[in-house]
């Protein structure tokens, strides 16, 4: 259907496309390929084998495909005040039809999407429609708060191997990038507060990720990102997660030079957190 080594290809020559000036481009592309890599890691760990490992690949590769032009139309990643960049990684590859670069066979233009770009063979073509439907329902959901019942079990693992696998890649780009650099110059409407609100706690406590409509500061961004590790399904993820350690200075409450980076009310709710997340991690295998 496709190889590994081609599909990247294909990946890095369609994201130069792009302004590489960008640091949020740049960042993009590094967070693909270990999303890609991931994703292949954690199917093989979960005996998912040969194509099946392959194809969960393609899936971290093409997750965020959206996101170049989500950069380039609005100059930001921040999906509330631009777009779902899921929904738009779907519609590029599987409407637009940019899905048949990455296939062996398919065409081999270069452009960008609304640019002229002339992908117009049958959609996904090589791609049996059973993949293209996990493709798509995948790729759309990666970036929802939940995954819905009624997803059949075989796109259901696909799913859950491509969500673990970019939560796992978001905690260390949270923690090693900063948030401007992340973000882009259209910063979140985030206020700053003193402390989180209790529904925000009553996530922390509950072991669930925060919605969006509830976080409100940048302290309360922190904290939903740091939850996003309740939602790991695979015991495979949350070694990885453990073992990288991103998620942990997340945790912190001192910087590399000993200062205290919170407040002593935030600092406090840092520790609720941090126990219930270390506590989670330990006793949810
Ligand atoms: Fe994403």
């Amino acid at each position: 259907m496709y190889n590994r080594e081609q599909a990247q290809e294909v990946f890095l020559r369609y994201a130069a496309q792009y302004d590489m000036e960008n640091i949020l481009i740049r960042h993009k592309v590094e967070h693909t390929i270990r999303v890609a890599e991931l994703s292949g890691r954690y199917a093989n760990a979960l005996g998912m084998d040969g194509e099946d490992a392959d194809f969960a690949w393609l899936l971290g590769l093409l997750h965020d495909i959206g996101r170049f032009e989500q950069a380039r139309r609005y100059g930001t990643f921040v999906d509330s005040q631009s777009v779902d960049h899921a929904e738009l990684s779907a519609d590029l590859l599987f409407r637009d039809r940019l899905m048949n670069r990455f296939l062996k066979g398919g065409p081999a233009e270069e452009g960008l999407p609304g640019d002229g770009m002339t992908d117009d063979g049958p959609e996904a073509e090589g791609l049996p429609g059973d993949w293209r439907l996990i493709a798509e329902t995948a790729i759309r959901l990666h970036n929802k708060l939940a995954l819905p019942e009624m997803l059949d079990s075989r796109t259901r693992r696909f799913a859950e191997v491509l969500r673990d696998a970019d939560k796992t890649d978001i905690f260390r780009v949270i923690a090693s990038i900063p948030f401007e650099d992340r973000v882009g110059s259209s910063q979140a409407s985030f206020t700053e507060t003193e402390e989180a609100s209790p529904e925000v706690m009553a996530c922390v406590l509950e072991h669930r990720c925060v919605p969006s409509g509830i976080r409100h500061s940048r302290f309360e961004g922190h904290i939903s990102h740091c939850c996003m590790a309740f939602e790991l399904v695979f015991e495979v993820s949350r070694r990885t997660v453990q073992e990288e350690g991103w998620l942990r200075s997340l945790l912190a409450e001192k910087d590399t030079e000993g200062k205290q980076i919170w407040t002593d009310r935030q600092t406090e709710q840092i520790r609720v957190l941090r126990h219930e997340i270390e506590k989670w991690l330990v006793t949810s295998g």
